[in-house]
């Protein structure tokens, strides 16, 4: 999960959170710390939900997330990139289909197979 800090995000996490046998890598761009919510939430499953330095479109933070998921877990099931931006105030850098570009990151995330 991208943006899993607050928002839709964090709610989803808490969320799946609930389910058995989920494993879920909370992406968050800064330190876990700045993010109390989620902080607490991992406290509280410290064996389901694992933060994960996660910034969308950035290459080398990406990649280093995609590695680290596959020595732990040997796959991934579901990715939801839901880290975003909405409005024209968009932080993201986007790429890719240039109609896109003011619904959020079309290139979140590398994951090499
Ligand atoms: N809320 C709505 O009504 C609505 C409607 C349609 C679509 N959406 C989409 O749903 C998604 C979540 O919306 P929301 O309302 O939960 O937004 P939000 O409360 O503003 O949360 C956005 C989350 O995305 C993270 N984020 C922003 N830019 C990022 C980047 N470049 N790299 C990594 N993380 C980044 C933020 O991290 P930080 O905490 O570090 O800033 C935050 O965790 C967005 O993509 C939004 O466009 C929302």
């Amino acid at each position: 999960m991208t943006g899993a800090g607050r928002g839709i995000g964090y709610d989803l996490v808490k969320q799946l959170s609930e389910q058995q046998n989920a494993v879920i890598y909370a992406g968050v761009r800064g330190a876990l710390a700045e993010y109390q919510q989620l902080a607490s939430l991992v406290a509280q499953f410290p064996d389901v939900i694992f933060p994960l330095k996660i910034t969308s479109a950035s290459q080398e933070d990406n990649t280093a997330a995609a590695e680290y998921v596959r020595s732990k877990e040997g796959k991934v099931d579901v990715i939801i990139a839901n880290a975003g931006e909405l409005g024209d105030r968009m932080t993201i850098s986007c790429s890719g289909r240039a109609d896109r570009s003011k619904a959020g990151p079309v290139v979140s995330f590398l994951w090499q197979s």
